[in-house]
């Protein structure tokens, strides 16, 4: 059984500690001690944008407010990054380097060169290293893999992700309201989107930016995705008092599959009923990826499901997507 620890303990660390709570439970791992730079990570616990569920700290891990105390004190296999994205690349690349295998949350970086760094340490220690892009474990938008590659309803015609919320509020020193730190709604929200239709599409011919800064720069935008069908991802942080949301509606041959009342919902177009697909299991996203990890760490098996390959590519294609909307829209080729 491998035992587990997490760096960050701000708002998204408490949907990983949940989960990795439950996977204790099943005596999947051990989640053995948890490190924050802040001493009231501890007891403030922070509500963020979306549900992450219990906010207790409850479990028998330790605290630490020191990483390299952490690490001398503790026996740990796997590393879970759960700290501001612009600190992410470092963080990952120094604990691959002193044996860990690795789970960072998404954006895997800000930058491109700096996931090719992480890849590249990856490859050097021979350690595992996923990248948390959630959606792909997330139940309503991992059928979505399935119904594109198996083609049962024929060829995908057209394609539109949503992301909304309010601007993020809750965190350590504002780093959100930053965006050479956060790299605004683009590189913090709507990378998902992006990054889900790479996956099911492939990396587009180009994109075409359309952004806006109300509140901070990049704060709301649209990107049309160059592939040979429409596919238009639009992402929103701008409005303050607006909730969470996310959204798809994808058109095939014989049907379109809609993201309706938190279940992906197909519409025949032969007129026959709406229904759920058969795979969609529902359940706790956050608990499959890090479950997969697990798998991935115990295993060694290749990674199908969410490659560090594949979220360094969807950082290529988001930092054509910031270019383009420096230049209002204009269409940027990858
Ligand atoms: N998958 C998702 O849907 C999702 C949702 C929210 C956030 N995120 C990502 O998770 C990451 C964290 O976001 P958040 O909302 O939890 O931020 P946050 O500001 O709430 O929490 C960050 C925590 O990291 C701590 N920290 C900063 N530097 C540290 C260091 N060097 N060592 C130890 N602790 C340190 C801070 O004290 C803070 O408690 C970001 O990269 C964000 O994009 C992902």
């Amino acid at each position: 059984m491998k035992n587990v620890a997490m760096i960050g303990f701000g708002g998204i660390a408490q949907s990983h500690k949940n989960a990795h709570l439950r996977l204790e439970a099943e005596g999947k791992e051990r989640l053995v001690a948890v490190c924050d730079i802040t001493p009231s990570s501890f007891e403030n616990r922070i509500k963020i944008n979306i549900d992450t569920g219990e906010q207790s700290v409850e479990g028998s891990f330790n605290t630490y407010t020191d990483l390299e105390k952490m690490l001398a004190s503790e026996e740990i296999d796997v590393i879970d990054i759960c700290i501001p994205s612009y600190l992410h690349a470092d963080l990952a690349i120094d604990m691959m380097e002193r044996g860990y295998d690795v789970m960072s949350e998404k954006p895997m970086a800000l930058h491109h060169e700096d996931c090719l760094r992480m890849l590249d340490a990856m490859r050097r220690t021979g350690k595992v290293l996923m990248i948390g892009q959630v959606l792909h474990f997330y139940p309503e938008y991992a059928c979505l893999k399935r119904i594109v590659s198996d083609g049962r309803f024929g060829k995908p015609t057209s394609a539109v992700f949503q992301r909304f919320s309010g601007l993020p509020k809750w965190s350590w020193q504002d780093w959100y309201h930053d965006y050479d730190k956060a790299g605004g709604v683009i590189s913090d929200m709507l990378i998902h989107d992006i990054d889900m239709a790479r996956y099911l599409f492939g990396t587009p011919a180009f994109v075409e930016c359309n952004a806006s800064s109300k509140n901070v720069k990049y704060d709301c935008a649209h990107i049309a995705m160059g592939y040979d069908f429409p596919v238009t991802c639009i992402g929103d942080w701008s409005q303050n008092g607006a909730r969470f949301k996310m959204a798809y509606w994808l058109g095939f041959e014989k049907a379109t599959v809609i993201l309706e009342k938190g279940k992906p919902t197909v519409y025949p177009n032969d007129g026959g009923e709406p229904y759920v697909p058969a795979e969609y299991e529902g359940g706790d996203g956050m608990y499959y990826q890090l479950k997969y990890m697990l798998e991935l760490v115990e295993t060694r098996k290749k990674n199908e499901i969410s490659t560090p390959e594949g979220a360094a590519e969807t950082i290529r294609i988001v930092e054509a997507a910031h270019r383009s909307a420096d230049m209002r829209g204009e269409r940027v080729a990858l």
